[in-house]
């Protein structure tokens, strides 16, 4: 069961208006926030990190045809009341599960896939400006047994002040896929620089962005200023960047295993290791994995 952290971070923005053509022909008329990792949606497993951080407020930006991501957290009751009569007592837990009650789901739209930063700015009439909230990628995924991701950068919130990106380090010949983070030495590592997509010569650091994110209300009126950055797209790694020297945002290190479920091999990947990880499956995944002659 998701539990909550009453002391947390209320709203919780989740871009999903993206192409997803790394998934094609999937994605064709499967949103790629709603492609399984063993048995529930990719966006599922990121709405949990959110509730469990504390969010009671759920916007997805999505774009127009993907209005099923937000109808998956729709409740169903009718269906909810035929399996109890059936007796799948741990079926109709599995669908209450998907949102705890108490928390509330907006939809906002991004015209355009203008880019990450631009869709953040699209949710801006669903958040308190004046309180921090989270934006979670429900493509990357982190693995842990402890406190979830966002729950661990809550914590880094709540001992601050500041906001907090998720960061990991990735290899240094990587860098110009991700945003770069460069950190001070502090008990708390402070990030002092950012940039999108370096090549690796210019990278400031091995320090990678992760796809979680706790920012405050001022984010919103520096995007709305920002031009395209790397790859024609409005930046929400630019926008980070022009708050560092003002506002401070700390590096949060996240314990566990990340997945990239936004290609394919990381998407893989995060099947294997979810389902290794789940008690019921796990033997049975073993069992096959024994099996496969592995040599090339
Ligand atoms: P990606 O960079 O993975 O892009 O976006 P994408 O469009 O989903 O997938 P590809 O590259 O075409 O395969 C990371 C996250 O940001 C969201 C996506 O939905 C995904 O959750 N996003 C990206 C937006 O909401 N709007 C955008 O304009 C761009």
């Amino acid at each position: 069961m998701t539990s909550r952290n009453e002391a947390g971070i209320r709203t919780a923005v989740f871009p999903v208006a993206g192409l997803g053509t790394r998934f094609l022909p999937a994605t064709r008329a499967v949103p790629k926030e709603l492609l399984p990792v063993v048995d529930r949606p990719l966006v599922q497993y990121a709405v949990h990190e959110a509730v469990e951080a504390g969010a009671e407020t759920l916007v997805f930006v999505i774009s127009e045809g993907k209005e099923s991501v937000a109808e998956h957290f729709r409740p169903d009751p009718a269906l909810e009341a035929d399996l109890a009569a059936a007796g799948k007592v741990a079926l109709v837990a599995r669908l209450k599960d998907i949102l705890p009650e108490g928390v509330r789901v907006e939809v906002a739209y991004q015209p355009k896939p203008l880019g990450l930063g631009h869709a953040v700015l699209c949710a801006r009439e669903f958040v308190d400006e004046s309180a921090f909230f989270s934006v979670l990628l429900p493509d990357d995924m982190i693995l842990n047994d402890g406190p979830g991701a966002l729950a661990q950068m809550a914590a880094v919130h709540a001992r601050t002040g500041g906001g907090v990106v998720g960061v990991e380090a990735v290899d240094p010949q990587m860098t110009g896929s991700y945003g770069i983070a460069e950190v001070d030495e502090g008990e708390v590592p402070r990030i002092t620089s950012l940039v999108e997509k370096p090549a690796p010569e210019d990278a400031p650091s091995n320090l990678g962005v992760v796809g979680r994110y706790i920012l405050d209300g001022r984010i919103f009126s520096l995007l709305e200023d920002l031009g395209a950055g790397a790859g024609g797209e409005i930046q929400l790694t630019d926008a980070i960047a022009g708050m560092l020297g003002d506002h401070p945002v700390y590096a949060g290190t996240l314990a566990g295993t990340r997945y990239d479920c936004g290609n394919r091999v990381g998407m893989l990947k995060a099947n294997i290791d979810y389902a290794l990880a789940n008690p019921e499956l796990r033997g049975a995944m073993l069992d096959h994995l024994r099996q496969l002659d592995l040599d090339d």
